[in-house]
């Protein structure tokens, strides 16, 4: 097979990008209760924190997955001799090479098709793959909120939605987004969710509040964002990093807290917005599964669960599923 070089679609270019964030920002700021998407943090500098977040002593998740991925990939390769890889939510994909040996392995493997809203680490990503695997690769700038049904369908597909990810959606966001991964995966396809699961609330907390504050400047960074895409004039040193664990909603919360009563200026849309002393913004909610709760939310979407693989220390799950009936 020859071997092409990555493909690029960009289904939302600048232009899209700073009409979303308006969105969000108009509608997250004007009110009350504060709230910015999470998609926002994932700029290049954004990225690049988040990367540093997965090797933090403290941040367990990826380790843990990893630690599943290498033990679970054959098996996931022989269940869905699957021909066609989509990764939501892509980012490095390195935990993925797993994955993508095993399905070299068994010889199913013909593409990857990799979807991310930051372009920079998508192409790295993309051409990294490219490079390691007789593959052709496919790589997506796109909102998982809005263009996953822009993804090429046909095939035996497996999608993976790795990283926790899943958890930074509401449960009707969740909803909404599984019955497009069903939709999406065909009859013979499958879908790959790793979800964290509910742990003693101090390791929680210590992995979105790490002692080095890496991930204080990670959403702190959502500021910068702001402030460089729609001339936003924040100080992201006015914002104290805040993490709660919410018990009854099973996640945690990321806030950002202002030091002291002051106005900020979102220049292009022509606001501006007041902060009393310790008002906070909703940056991230990172949702904690039950060992059940998943599995019912694929069923609620039509999805039927296969198998469930769990790391030892019992931190964290993935769940393989496929089109039930
Ligand atoms: C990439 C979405 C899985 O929710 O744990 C890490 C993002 N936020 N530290 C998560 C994140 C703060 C992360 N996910």
């Amino acid at each position: 097979m020859m071997r092409r070089r990555p493909t690029l679609d960009v289904l939302v270019d600048s232009t899209d990008r700073r009409r979303a964030l308006c969105v969000d920002v108009e509608s997250g700021l004007g009110g009350p209760d504060k709230h910015i998407p999470p998609t926002w943090f994932y700029d290049e500098a954004g990225s690049r924190l988040f990367d540093e977040i997965t090797r933090l002593p403290e941040y367990y998740p990826t380790r843990a997955e990893r630690s599943i991925l290498a033990e679970a990939a054959r098996e996931i390769a022989l269940e869905t001799r699957a021909d066609t890889l989509v990764e939501i939510g892509s980012g490095t994909s390195e935990k993925t090479r797993l994955l993508l040996d095993a399905l070299a392995e068994v010889g199913s493997l013909e593409r990857v098709v990799l979807f991310d809203i930051s372009a920079d680490v998508l192409t790295e990503a993309a051409a990294e793959l490219g490079r390691r695997y007789e593959v052709d690769v496919h790589a997506l700038v796109g909102d998982f909120r809005r263009h996953v049904n822009r993804i090429p369908r046909g095939g035996r597909q497996l999608w993976v939605f790795l990283g926790g990810t899943i958890g930074n959606l509401t449960p009707p966001e969740r909803h909404d987004l599984l019955c497009e991964f069903e939709s999406g995966i065909g009859r013979e396809g499958h879908v790959l969710v790793g979800t964290d699961l509910r742990k003693d609330p101090a390791r929680l907390l210590a992995a979105y509040d790490d002692a080095a504050g890496v991930t204080a400047a990670f959403n702190r960074n959502v500021l910068s964002v702001i402030n460089h895409e729609l001339n936003a004039d924040f100080d992201p040193g006015a914002f104290e990093h805040c993490v709660v664990w919410d018990d009854a909603e099973g996640w945690i919360e990321m806030r950002l807290r202002a030091r002291r009563a002051h106005t900020v200026t979102v220049g292009d849309l022509g606001v501006a917005v007041r902060f009393e002393p310790a008002e906070e913004i909703l940056t991230e909610i990172s949702a904690k599964f039950t060992a059940g709760q998943l599995a019912g939310e694929l069923a609620g979407a039509g999805l039927c669960p296969r198998h469930a693989w769990v790391d030892e220390q019992g931190d964290f799950r993935l769940t393989l599923a496929q089109a039930a009936g």
